[in-house]
Formats: C-alpha cells, structure tokens, sequence
C-alpha cells in the first residue's frame, strides 16, 4: 500500500519536554502533513524556548523546527488554532487539563490513563481498533471536543499479536504475560540508575491492572447503535518488571486459544506475517509496511537490535513455540515511546483524519 495524501493538519503538544513529549517532537518534526505549531509544558518550563527548558535525551539532535518554539501554559487559548492536539502529559495533571480542552471544543488524542475508562472515549491501537472512531458521532453528541486515548505501552505491544491470532483462529481463552520493561516507560529521569542498574524491579504501580482491564476495551466490539464498547471476555494474567533497557518493551507471552485443536507453530507465524490493520490498507504514512516481523532466529527479539524495526511502528515477535501448560508461547518487542506512545496517538490521528472524521 502506497501512502495516501494525507490533508494538512495543525498539530499541538502538551507534555511535550517528556519522555513521550520528546517522541512526539522528533516524529512530528519529519512529518509530511502534521505541522507542529504549538507545544506546552508546565508553568516551571513556560515562557522559555523549547531547546533551553527541555532536558533532551534522544539519540538525534533537537530538530530545527521545533529549538525556537516558545513552550506555553497548558491552556486552551494557547492551542486554539490547532486541529489536532497530542498530549503526553503527566498522568498527575492530564485529567483535569485534557478535559478542559475538550471543554474547549479541541480534538485530543492523549497518551495518559485519565481518560482512558471512560465509556464513550475510544481506547485505540492503531494496529489493532482503529474502527472504534465510530463512537465519535455519539461522543460528539454530548461534548463540544473530541477525546481519543492510545493505551498503555505495554498493553500495546501484547494486542498486536493478540489481534492477529482472534482474526485468524477465533477467541482466546486466557493469555499469560510476563514483561520486561524499558526506563523511559517510566519518563524522565524514572527509576534511579542506583535502582535499575545490576537489578530487575519486579514491580511497576498499576501496570498489571492496565494491561489485564485494557486488553478487554481494545478488543471490544462497538455495539450496533455504535454508542457503546462490549468488552472482550479475556482472562489476561500479566506481571511487570522494570530493566536497564533505555526504549523497547519486551513481553513474553503464553496463549490458550477457545477452539482446540490448537492452531501449529507454523500457522501462528503466517498469521502473524499475514495480519493487516486500516491504517495500512488507508495508507497512512506512518503505517509500518508490515505490522508484526516475525524473527526465525532463536535468539530474537532483542531491544535494542530490533526496536527500531519500521521506524518503531512495528511489533517484533519471535521464539514462537509450544507451551506445555497453555497452547503456544512467544516474545515481542515493541518501541515504547513509539508505537506505544507517541507513533501510536500520530497514527492514530492520520486514520482519523483519512477517514474524514478530524
Ligand atoms: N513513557 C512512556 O513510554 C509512555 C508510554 C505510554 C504512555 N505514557 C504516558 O504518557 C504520559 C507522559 O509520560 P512521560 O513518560 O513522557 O512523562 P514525563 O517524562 O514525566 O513528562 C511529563 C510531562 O508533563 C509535563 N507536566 C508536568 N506537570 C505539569 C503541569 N502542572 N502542567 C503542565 N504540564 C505538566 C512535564 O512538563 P515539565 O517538563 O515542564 O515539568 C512534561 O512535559 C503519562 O501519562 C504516561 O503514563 C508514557
């Protein structure tokens, strides 16, 4: 699928001297249609030029285009002439803040968890439920805005795969799912290097909860009168951990599937090869030409050889084989700061406006 041209969209920031702020600001700068013209942060970071209050911590220099742009308050007369706002907020602020730009009439799309339960607000994964925008005529029913959340990073790099599997062999019974997680997940500066380094934390708060509820809402159905999610019925076991990776969420993940016999090794990887989501078929020009790479060697995915992989808009998965206890196990591997963060709300945004709806 070749890129569609995609109309021309005034984008904003809030968030954005964070770790996914950042992500959001290295994307946008090498956009072909999303020009970014507003950026904001906290009032300690306002007032000043972006290269100067941001403490930059990816691995290519501060784009141009975005060095001189003065940070502002989050206030939505300060983004009032952006179609699309990005928010890579703090989750201790993006609540109320995010809400009174939709209060506003201003279209979000928001990286926290704030909004993330709410009933008539999609939950998207770009590789996965994109046809959820269909709530948005029914949510602009009741609000002057529209909000549209992406999920958790690693609840993003497991529904990927998952997605892949239901389309091919129908519903799954239960999912285990064991992660091991990059430090930027955690922002900036995250856990304590005296913490991390040498050292696995076997805790990140409410992690575990997000990617067993959340999985459920992604997967859901939009009822027929498109005014309500229907949760997917998934047993989802997850336990999170915290390593000294710099970006890529690494899962291990075991599958039972409803309908025994099991489907084989090997139909698992052509399905996996074979998975198509809307954001491809549309031509979204971030789409990643293929969704999920699957890695025959035995020893991949690895972060840091393979979270790269389509600009970070892909999901890695290898070691695929059988589990003795639940049917078939694998591992991926997902950019966090991309597809499970900022590359996701951007892609995201392009379908949306694609589909005519932003
Ligand atoms: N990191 C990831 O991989 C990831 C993935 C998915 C989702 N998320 C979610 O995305 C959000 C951002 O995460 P992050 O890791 O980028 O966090 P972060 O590095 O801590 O950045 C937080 C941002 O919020 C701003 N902020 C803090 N207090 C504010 C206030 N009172 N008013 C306005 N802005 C304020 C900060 O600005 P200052 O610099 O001025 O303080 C900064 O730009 C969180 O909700 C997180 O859970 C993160």
């Amino acid at each position: 699928m070749t890129s569609a041209t995609l109309p021309p969209r005034k984008v904003g920031v809030l968030g954005c001297t964070g770790s996914v702020g950042q992500r959001f600001i290295l994307l946008l700068a090498s956009h072909p249609s999303f020009t970014l013209t507003a950026i904001g942060a906290s009032p300690r970071s306002a007032g000043h030029p972006y290269a100067f209050k941001v403490s930059w911590k990816q691995t290519s220099p501060i784009p141009a285009s975005a060095a001189a742009l003065i940070i502002k308050t989050c206030e939505p007369a300060n983004f009032a002439d952006c179609d699309i706002v990005f928010s890579g907020l703090d989750a201790d602020v993006a609540g109320p803040i995010e809400t009174s730009f939709l209060e506003a009439g201003l279209t979000v799309f928001s990286n926290s968890k704030n909004h993330r339960r709410d009933p008539i607000t999609p939950l998207m994964v770009p590789l996965v439920n994109t046809h959820h925008f269909g709530i948005l005529d029914h949510q602009r029913k009741q609000r002057k805005g529209t909000m549209v959340t992406n999920a958790n990073c690693s609840t993003t790099g497991l529904v990927v795969p998952l997605k892949a599997l239901i389309d091919k062999f129908g519903p799954l019974e239960a999912v285990t799912v064991t992660t091991l997680q990059a430090i930027s997940g955690g922002g900036y500066p995250g856990v304590p290097s005296f913490d991390v380094l040498d050292n696995v934390v076997p805790y990140i708060g409410g992690e575990e909860e997000k990617i067993e509820w959340e999985t459920g809402k992604i997967l859901a159905e939009l009822n027929e009168a498109r005014d309500e999610f229907v949760h997917t019925e998934i047993k989802v076991s997850a336990q999170c951990n915290r390593v000294p990776v710099i970006d890529g969420h690494t899962a291990c993940v075991s599958v039972k599937f409803a309908k025994q016999p099991a489907p084989s090794v090997e139909e698992i990887k052509q399905a996996f090869r074979e998975f198509k989501c809307e954001a491809q078929e549309l031509g979204a020009p971030s789409a990643p030409k293929q969704a999920i790479i699957v890695r025959d060697e035995p020893d991949r995915p690895q972060p840091r050889l393979d979270r790269e992989s389509e600009g970070g808009y892909a999901v890695v998965v290898g070691r695929i084989r059988e589990d003795p206890v639940l049917d078939v196990k694998f591992v991926g591997l997902s950019h966090n700061t991309v597809i499970g963060a900022a590359g996701s709300s951007i892609l995201n945004a392009e379908v949306g406006v694609l589909k005519g709806l932003i």
